[in-house]
């Protein structure tokens, strides 16, 4: 349960407000936003303190600015989306402290909403830093918290701005926490988890608490490459982490002691699709080195060649192969939560004909059967930037019963690590 109180515990009837969002999405060079999900998730918020009479000044971060102007970090493209999400006129405001903000702040009226800045364009931000953060302050009579993504950093934002105004938790952040907490601690069971993307070191914390609780955790992706190699099995030309052997080594021993204690399965990918080149024009192979047992399909009942267990030296592993998804959506029927953060192959190479990517079957595989296509429909979480803008690109958000807008907030608050930005509000 959420502790935290939230908009709807105090009463902000025609109060100014300060608004921490999370605004970081991705912008191309003419200023469009390429994935709007954390913009839609915020509206119930926004809408809420509308329909208080509030007047709401938003600050957000978008990226992380190489300068205190990088004019690919402003955040001016989300004032003209959140104005046609609104339809009522979000104001850009160029600095989110000082006297352009305070100008901007003293000209509201009820029901006006602004746009400051991004606050990364000064470095006081990141530093937590508490005269920045009373000026932020200084601005509003409350502060409410609603960037979900941003709650695990101790930010002027997140962190030392509530110390001067009572501060309390949007609706998208109580949501957020609500449910993944809920799923962690409480989960419907049987309950697996599949964990893929390229790093082990962001991974570690959440596959261990994985291991602790989950019944099935399957690991994919290029991250999965690196427990192939600590298993000494070729990889080929693929992506991996060399310098995490080690940490694929102790995590694969956690889980051999957890299988052994209780009913656990660790699963790692047996089977991969492999080619020579990472071009969706390339020739696939699929590779089967685990198992050894498959039949040559065309030559059936004959036995395949050496090669059909082995990738070659030349070859890049870039999505799970048949088995492997047979596999995974297989334990998934009998499943009644997914947990779900990091593709499983190489999605973002997209597709010449069609919108599937050539390496992205595997991961469509995993979709299909948590969206229930197999029978069983397990309740289902998914979570991680690329992952959330894989399904978003598809327009699958709907079909999950939770799409988190957090990526590392998200990995933390699974992992069971106190969110800075969540503990810094007021109790219930
Ligand atoms: C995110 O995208 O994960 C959040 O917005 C936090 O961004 P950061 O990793 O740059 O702090």
């Amino acid at each position: 349960m959420f502790t935290k109180k939230t908009v709807r515990d105090i009463d902000l009837h025609g109060k100014t407000v300060l608004l921490r969002a999370d605004y970081n999405v991705p912008v191309d060079t003419n200023g469009k936003i390429s994935d709007g999900y954390r913009i839609y998730q915020s509206l119930q918020t926004l809408k809420y303190l509308q329909s208080q009479k509030c007047k709401i000044v938003i600050c957000s971060h978008l990226g992380r600015p190489k300068s205190p102007t990088d004019p690919a970090c402003s955040l001016r493209p989300v004032a003209k989306k959140l104005t046609s999400l609104l339809k009522t006129p979000v104001t850009f405001v160029e600095d989110c402290v000082g006297a352009k903000a305070e100008t901007a702040v003293k000209n509201m009226k009820q029901g006006d909403i602004v746009l400051l800045e991004n606050l990364r364009y000064h470095p006081e931000e990141e530093a937590n830093d508490p005269t920045f953060a009373k000026q932020l302050a200084s601005l509003a009579e409350v502060f409410v918290q609603d960037g979900f993504g941003v709650v695990h950093r101790a930010h002027a934002s997140t962190d030392a701005v509530t110390k001067y105004i009572p501060s309390v938790a949007g609706l998208l952040l109580a949501q957020e926490v609500d449910v993944i907490t809920n799923a962690m601690s409480k989960p419907e069971r049987p309950l697996m988890a599949v964990i893929g993307g390229a790093k082990i070191a962001d991974k570690i914390g959440v596959l261990n608490r994985f291991i602790d609780i989950a019944d099935v955790l399957v690991v994919g992706g290029a991250m999965a490459n690196t427990f192939l190699l600590a298993k000494g099995l070729p990889i080929g030309k693929s992506k991996a982490e060399k310098e995490d052997i080690h940490l694929a080594q102790d995590i694969m021993k956690r889980a051999h002691i957890a299988a052994k204690q209780r009913n656990f399965v660790f699963y790692l990918p047996q089977d991969g699709v492999v080619a020579k080149k990472v071009d969706p024009k390339t020739t696939t192979r699929i590779v089967d080195w685990d198992a050894h047992v498959i039949a040559d399909i065309e030559q059936y009942p004959r036995k395949p060649s050496a090669r059909a267990s082995k990738v070659e030296e030349s070859e890049f592993i870039l999505d799970i192969g048949p088995f492997s998804s047979a596999f995974i959506s297989g334990a998934m029927q009998l499943c009644k939560t997914v947990i779900w953060n990091g593709s499983l192959g190489v999605t973002e190479i997209p597709a010449i004909h069609n919108p599937i990517g050539p390496f992205a079957h595997g991961t469509e595989q995993l979709v299909d059967a948590m969206l229930g296509s197999h029978g069983n429909r397990p309740f289902s979480i998914v979570g991680g930037g690329d992952t959330v803008g894989y399904i978003e690109n598809r327009q699958l958000t709907e079909n999950f019963n939770h799409v988190s807008t957090g990526g590392g907030a998200s990995l933390e608050l699974m992992s069971g690590k106190r969110l800075p930005g969540v503990e810094a509000l007021a109790n219930k």
